[in-house]
This record gives structure tokens, sequence and C-alpha cells, in this order.
């Protein structure tokens, strides 16, 4: 009896330490915790750190002393990246296998948590998929995609035996000059907010412990994307009614889908770098947006405020400032400095170990939701998961979906599939040039790298036309001499019947994609211009981070398609679409600007919207070459009978808008059918539109459907002078297309 009864007592109690929350878990290891393994916990060190010869190794080969060193002698709780180049999955496990083993030699066992960018796909797995980069995503307008694409991204990740993943960037596009602009859902708002979102949720729903989950990271927190010379890493002047406006609904929304951490802005905002703001980080990100997750630094970026931002006088000084602004893990990355200033700054009393405390529970939770404490290998259920043959079917129908025809003259699209094509540009024999950024490489451009499988632009139109029907004066890789040969472009295209010119960039990743310049390099207006002198139709392919102008030789191309960084099937999406075996349907995520002094967003102010000529307004302010959300299909879409159920909107009802959206032409197509909104007099200059929402619809020729649309006060708010989001009372007009219906909101 009395063994049963404590056997009893055992079981109860077994269930009440497995009944605590991961809260309550970690609050009591933080009670057992020495400074110095607190301190470690914070502290994210690079792969180089532990790897066999530094950063000379780039085999992904640990250095069993370094691990020791960095595991033990100095509890870091995380470790991130890769030195050089992709690993295979059999590669990550013996990596993360050793680490945790190394783990297991600390005196708490506390799992070390492994972090890595898998942007567009898990970029540093051979052999992942990549997808379209967020911009290409957006393009798309179908939410559906960027859901999807994280939930593989998530399983690669997981299947890698990686289960935290620095994405989604929630940054805001709207300063074209930005190296990270690819990496952006574009310029508009909403978009951010909604794909943003999706990817977040599509991260972790299906709970962090299940091997299909992998935890997120909001990025770079706050005001990244606005850097006035649109050089990476360089300072934002942005008054608050702004950030407000436009750069913090996608970190709004993306904290409201439970997104477990944040990765902050490396830069400064007027004037104070982002790391050390307790307003941005505490005020503004823990209080009022109420994120409970675990806040990271972004790299180096707290030794940053001492030697390259100056706000700090010492590095200590420095590691206190961003701890108490709010930081809770620091991406050091190559050293233990952090380690060692955080424990002297503490001692001193620079910070309280209360914010200590805080910081290492936030990072113990992250831990516990991962099932860290459980098992912290890789585990043979996530394995399944890489590189099933339906994720490259998502990605091409991704890529599909992100082409954006943007000019068709005298429908000289579709090419027939006997035209004899040439095929020339820096861009045709570029794997790099399609994928850009994060792709098996940071800077992705090493087609060495790429799956065997993957093809270029003139492979897959190759494969299409038959080999003997498709020419090139185009050598592999972007840089070769011989992709600027004009004479040889000349020449060749004596035999053709059409050219497929592929210019654009190759691919860049932060500040090594800087740029002087916006327009096309020169040596690409030369191929261009020499195209069009041939009397050949010159079909261009544009596959770009970015909006390069191409104002110049624009009238002189009969077809363009913006193909974006697409990923894997970038080039199989192209030649689908010029060859008609796929009717595009992407709309521009960006406004493509004209040229430098043309540089004007979609949602422009009124005085933006007009050019003061001697005190005389004209229309014609907003002058994109194409505007945002601008897009060509190869059949005809038309309008009809927008409704509004009411023509006052009170309180907190909702506003129905319907309306009928007819193919008209004679192939079927999707199209995404896009509500703006204007409101006609505010307390705070009115945009002249706002996309509120979007609905993509399949339709057969000849085929219509009505859509409906529920917007209530919330989408027609915005920030005010007393930096609070109001809808006010007024006159708002509703447009779709063509078509626009008015109604006041009481
Ligand atoms: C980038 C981040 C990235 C980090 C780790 C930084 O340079 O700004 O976006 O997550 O490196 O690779």
């Amino acid at each position: 009896m009395k063994k049963a009864i404590f056997l009893f007592l055992i079981t109860l109690q077994y269930c009440q330490i497995n009944a605590q929350t991961d809260q309550q878990k970690a609050e009591a290891l933080v009670r057992k915790m020495t400074l110095e393994e607190k301190v470690g916990q914070m502290t994210q060190v690079t792969f180089a750190v532990i790897a066999k010869g530094g950063w000379g190794d780039t085999e992904g080969n640990i250095d069993p002393a370094a691990l020791k060193t960095a595991v033990v002698g100095h509890h870091v709780g995380s470790i991130l990246n890769v030195n050089a180049h992709a690993f295979t999955v059999e590669k990550w496990h013996s990596i993360i296998t050793q680490i945790q083993d190394e783990a297991k030699n600390t005196r708490l066992k506390i799992p070390v948590v492994y972090g890595l960018d898998g942007m567009h796909g898990q970029t540093y797995t051979l052999n992942s998929t990549l997808f379209p980069h967020n911009l290409a995503l957006a393009a798309t307008r179908n939410i559906a995609f960027a859901t999807m694409a994280a939930k593989v991204t998530a399983k690669e990740l997981r299947a890698s035996g990686v289960r935290w993943n620095f994405a989604p960037v929630l940054d805001i596009g709207r300063q074209p000059l930005w190296s990270r602009f690819p990496e952006t859902y574009g310029e508009d708002v909403y978009i951010a907010k909604t794909m943003g979102a999706a990817a977040v949720k599509a991260y972790e729903e299906d709970g962090l412990k299940n091997p299909t989950a992998v935890a997120s990271c909001l990025k770079h927190y706050i005001g990244y994307s606005g850097s006035r010379t649109g050089k990476d890493r360089t300072p934002a002047y942005i008054p608050e009614i702004e950030l407000r406006e436009y750069y913090l609904p996608a970190f709004r929304e993306a904290v409201r889908s439970g997104a477990a951490t944040v990765m902050i802005n490396s830069g400064e905002i007027n004037g104070e770098p982002v790391h050390a703001s307790k307003y941005l980080l505490t005020d503004l990100l823990r209080k009022e947006l109420g994120f409970k997750g675990m806040i990271v630094t972004d790299w180096e970026d707290i030794k940053r405020l001492y030697d390259r931002h100056n706000v700090a006088s010492s590095p200590r000084q420095a590691v206190a400032m961003a701890i108490n602004a709010g930081i809770d893990m620091s991406m050091v990355p190559t050293d233990f400095s952090f380690y060692d200033l955080l424990l002297e700054a503490v001692k001193k009393g620079e910070v309280p170990i209360s914010r200590i405390d805080d910081a290492v529970k936030r990072i113990l939770v992250l831990k516990y939701r991962l099932g860290l404490f459980d098992d912290p290998y890789p585990e043979a259920a996530a394995k399944n998961n890489f590189g099933k043959p339906e994720y490259q079917t998502l990605a091409l129908d991704a890529a599909h979906e992100a082409m954006t025809l943007l000019k068709n003259e005298n429908n000289v699209l579709p090419l027939a599939k006997s035209t004899k094509v040439l095929v020339a540009g820096p861009a045709a024999q570029s794997l790099s040039a399609l994928n850009g950024c994060w792709s098996y490489t940071w800077q992705g451009n090493n087609d060495q790298w790429y799956p065997s499988d993957s093809k270029t632009l003139y492979q897959a139109i190759a494969d299409k036309l038959g080999a003997a029907n498709v020419t090139t004066t185009s050598g592999k890789g972007f840089d070769n001499k011989s992709n600027y040969d004009v004479a040889a472009l000349t020449a060749a295209a004596t035999n053709a019947d059409a050219i497929i010119l592929c210019l654009g960039e190759n691919a860049y990743a932060e500040s090594p994609g800087n740029t002087r310049e916006l327009q096309l390099p020169d040596d690409q207006i030369a191929l261009a211009k020499a195209a069009a002198a041939t009397g050949k139709p010159v079909i261009l392919v544009l596959t770009e981070g970015r909006p390069r102008f191409i104002t110049n030789i624009e009238p002189s191309m009969r077809g363009i398609l913006m193909a974006y960084w697409s990923g894997k099937k970038t080039a199989e999406a192209v030649a689908d679409v010029l060859f008609g075996d796929y009717n595009p349907d992407g709309r521009l995520p960006f406004s493509y600007p004209k040229s430098i002094g043309e540089i004007v967003l979609y949602d422009r102010k009124p005085t933006e919207d007009v050019r003061e000529v001697f005190n005389d307004n004209v229309k014609g302010g907003y002058d994109p070459l194409f505007a945002f959300g601008h897009g060509l299909s190869y059949t005809t879409f038309e309008y009809s009978d927008l409704k509004l159920g009411s023509s006052v909107l009170t309180g907190n009802a909702k506003l129905i808008v319907s309306i009928t959206a007819k193919n008209t032409g004679n192939r079927d197509g999707k199209h995404s059918v896009e509500l703006y909104s204007h409101d006609l007099y505010a307390s705070i200059t009115p945009s002249m539109k706002r996309l509120r929402a979007f609905q993509k619809i399949d339709l057969r020729a000849g085929e219509s459907k009505t859509v409906t649309f529920s917007l209530d006060k919330n989408d027609l708010a915005f920030v005010n002078a007393k930096m609070k989001t109001v809808t006010e009372p007024g006159e708002f007009e509703i447009m779709i297309g063509d078509k626009k219906a008015k109604f006041a909101y009481k």
C-alpha cells in the first residue's frame, strides 16, 4: 500500500513537472544558472569560430577543441551560418550532432540553437528547393505561395537539423537603390503585411516541436530599408508618422501571427542606431506591439555601436547600451568579446541582473518550444521531408505566377514554337542571375553549387524549341566576355526570326550589391541597341533584384518580361511564358521608374500626383515607366457591376464590395482583382490610392466571376499627427480597375 502511494506521488510530481509551461521551465532553469552560463546563452557565434581552420574551412569540419571552448568554455547559446557554401543534409546532421553532443558535456546540458538564413528556400543545404524571392512572390499576388514556400523551407531546414530560420524579411521596398530590395515584398504595405504574416504562420503553425516547423525571425526591425542613400547599413531619416504608416504594419501583423524571434536593423534612424534604442526595442516592440519572443542582433551590431556608429565610447558601453535597450542575444559573432564584456558590465552594475534573467528566459523558452530539450538532434522524421518531387512543382507554379509581362507590342508574344531564336545577353547562361542572393552561398553568385538539373534561360528555351532552333552568343556565367560581344550578336541575328535578350543583374546580397547607378550598365544597353538595330523583334527578359532603368531602350523592345529572381524554376517559367505554355498573370509589386528623378511611389500624396507648371497643376506627377500593379496577359479582362453594400459605413460595420470580372479574350487566364481606396480629405494628406485587398482568380475564356471583398474602418485607417491610427469620418472612393464608387464613413 505504502509503495502504491509512493508511486502515485512520484507520478503526480512527474506530471506536475511536465505540466509546467515552457515559461515556468525556463524560469526554473534560469534560477539554477551562474552569471557565466547566462551571458553565454546570450552569445551567438558564427560557424568559423568552431571550424577547423576558422574562416579557412570550406567543408564544414568542426575543430573539437574550438567547439569545446565555445560550448563548454563560454556556454554559447547559439551558432549560425556557414563559411563558404551549402552542405549536404548528411553534413548538417554531423555538424548539429557534434554541437549537441558537446552541449551535453555542460553542467546544465542546455542545447544549442542553430540559425540559418533560409530566405527563399533553405539557402545552405545543397539541392534544397529555391523559390522566388519575396519581391517575385509579391508579384504573384497569391498569398498561398508565401505560405507554401515557407512550409517547404521549414521542412528542408528542419530536415537539415536546423530549427531557426532568419526570415521573413519584412522591410518595405520603398528605396529601389537598396541592395536588399529583392528580399522585400515591394513598396506596398498591405502586400508586405499579408504575405509576411502568412510566411510566419507557415513557419510556425504546426507547433515548433513538430519536425515540419521552424522558429521564424522577423527582420530587420525597423526602418532598415529606408536608407537615404540606398547604401546598405547607412542612415535612415524616418519621421515617426512615416515609420508607423509604412514600416511598422508588417512587423505588427507578424507579431500578431505569433513570431518567435525578431532581428534588429543594423542601421540608424534619425541618428539613433536601432540596436541602442530603448524606445524602438522595448517601448514599441515589446510594450506596444506586445512581442513576447526573443530579440537577436544582426551581425556584429553591438560592436558597431562603438566602432561604426560611435554612440558608445567603449565596447563595454556598447554592450550595456544594447542589452539595456532590450537585446536578448548578440550575434557577436566572431569571438567571445561580448561574453567577457557583458560579465564585466553586470559585475559593475551597468546592466541589471533582472534584464539578463529576462533575456535568458526568452532564449530558453525558445529552446523549450523548439523541443530542443527533449531531443536536440536531427530528427529522422524531418529528414524524409527533404527534396520531395512536389516541391519542384510548387517552385514552378510560383515562378509562373511571378512572371510579369510588362510590354507586348502588337501581341508579339507568345512566340510560335517554330520560331528560330537567338538567345543573348549576360543572363542567358547564368544560374545566379536567375536566383539572386542567398542561393547556396550568401552572395548566390557561384553557379557551381546549384543543383545539376537547374536550367539556364538558354537551356530551357532550347529544350522547348529543340536545339536546332536556338542559337546563343552567350557563354557560361554572367561576366563571360562573350556575353557582351555586340558584333557577334549582330552577326548571329541574321539567321534568327527573333532575339531573346536576357539582361539584368547578377546575384548580390547586402553591401556587395550597393550600386551607384540604377541605369542598366552601358555594356548591356549596347547589346539592346545592337539587337534592336538588326530589325528583328527583340524580347527583353529582365532577371534583376530591383528596377534597373531601361527607359532609353524600352521603345525598341517589342516585348518585355520581368522575371525577377524567381528561383530554381525561373528559366522554365520564362520559356513557358515566351512560347505560350503559360499565360502570364504577375503584377508589379513596385513602381518601375523611368529615371532617378522620377522615383515616385504609387501611394503618392496629392502634391506628388501633379506637376506644378507656373502655378498650374497638371496631372502626371506619378510617371513611372510601368506602374505598380501593371502586368499584361495573353487574354483580356473586363470589369462590371462594381457594387457597394451601402453608401455609408458606420462604426465597426463591414462594407461589402463586389465586382464582376470577365475573361473577354480567347485564352484561359489568372487575374488578380485589386481593390484600392482613396480618402478624399483627411487631417494628414491622404494617399491618392492605397491597396486594401486583392484576390487572385482563375477565369476560363469567356467566363465571368463575381468577387466580393469585406472592408471595415481599419482598412481605411492612417496614422494621424498624434501618432494614432485612426479612421476619420469623410468621403472615400473605391477603385477596382477602371471602376470607381464612393461612400461615406460616419
Ligand atoms: C544580415 C542578416 C542575416 C545575418 C546572418 C547579416 O549580415 O543582415 O539578414 O540574417 O547576416 O547571416
